[in-house]
């Protein structure tokens, strides 16, 4: 079964096809629309994507060869819904016209299972930290649509402190990559940022971009990259200390990381030092794009879930849940 996967959920415009080898395309259009005012504008992402889905579906068609998949999945949530329907709509119709299986997917279940396409390693049970943009979260995957919420954040999500530590530092958007960037020629020795903790498994990053925040505006003289060395360890930190509890907690030693902050370097380097095995996509699967949405689809409508074929577009959908 080759899958057509489509994700709108935020600015990327993406569409991926999967087959039982594996990626056989992934077309991703980043609305660059966005940048002078930044941060994304739901209104252009909408407008964006509804010019450029046609677009990106026949490039990922195209590359894979196909005139037609067999199955496609699109994001249904959670996501700016004016961005989402435009996918979501244009996927279904498209699966009418073609007289095949549609099926909803989670984009935050997407990311999850990730790991899986990359890693052929990587089996069930496995401990999965979803970091994004919007969502911070720690889960035990023990199979497709079977996850137990072990933590998640109680305030921002990593992406997002990322992004606001960018906004900080006058780095521009998006705040993420560029930080990135940024710390690789940086030095945080000297530097002290707290390590927030949530209670129990949960995380916290609010109180670290207030600290950066404060340190900043009384200490104007220290370098940006070895404040942004400084911050992304204090983020890799929080989040490696709740995934070896977790392991602890649950005895689960396999580690599954995804969604655009695991393709930040200074993390993936934290991750590589546990002492289990960590499976953490390449960099174009971590941030949003049409593989995964194809993957996960692929993966549902192989197990039988029928009660996503028709589901609709919705902003707020937890993983796991219907
Ligand atoms: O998963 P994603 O592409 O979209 C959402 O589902 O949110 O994640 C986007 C987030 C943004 O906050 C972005 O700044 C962050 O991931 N991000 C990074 C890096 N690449 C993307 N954060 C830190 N380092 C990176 N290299
Ligand atoms: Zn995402």
């Amino acid at each position: 079964m080759r899958v057509l996967g489509i994700e709108t959920s935020c600015d990327e415009t993406a569409a991926g096809v999967v087959g039982p080898g594996g990626i056989l395309s992934d077309a991703t259009y980043t609305q660059l629309e966005h940048v002078r005012f930044g941060g994304v504008v739901p209104e252009i992402a909408g407008r964006a994507h509804a010019e450029r889905i046609a677009a990106t579906v026949d490039e990922a068609l195209g590359r894979a060869g196909l005139e037609r998949p067999d199955a496609v999945a699109a994001t249904a949530g959670p996501g700016l819904i004016g961005a989402l329907l435009v996918g979501f709509s244009w996927g279904r119709a498209a699966a009418f016209a073609w007289d095949v299986p549609f099926v909803g997917v989670n984009h935050l279940e997407a990311h999850l299972l990730t790991p899986l396409l990359a890693d052929p390693s990587l089996a069930f049970p496995f401990l999965a930290l979803v970091v994004s943009g919007g969502h911070t979260a720690l889960y035990r995957a023990d199979g497709v649509g079977r996850y137990v919420t072990l933590g998640q954040t109680v305030d921002d999500a990593a992406g997002e402190a990322c992004d606001k530590a960018a906004r900080v530092l006058g780095l521009g958007y998006p705040g993420g990559p560029i930080l990135d960037g940024l710390a690789a020629v940086g030095d945080p020795s000297g530097i002290r940022l707290p390590r927030p903790r949530g209670r129990g498994l949960d995380m916290s990053f609010s109180g670290l971009k207030t600290a950066l925040r404060t340190l900043v505006a009384r200490r104007p003289d220290l370098r940006p990259q070895d404040v942004a060395a400084a911050f992304l360890d204090a983020v890799a930190d929080v989040l490696v200390d709740r995934v070896v509890r977790a392991a602890e907690a649950t005895g689960v030693r396999r580690l599954a990381v995804s969604g655009g902050v695991a393709a930040n370097r200074r993390l993936r380097s934290r991750l590589a030092g546990l002492p289990f095995p960590v499976s953490v996509p390449p960099l174009a699967l971590c941030t949003d794009n049409g593989a995964m949405v194809a993957h996960a689809g692929r993966l549902l409508l192989l197990a039988g879930r029928p009660d996503l074929t028709d589901v609709r577009a919705r902003p707020v959908w937890a993983v796991g849940s219907a």
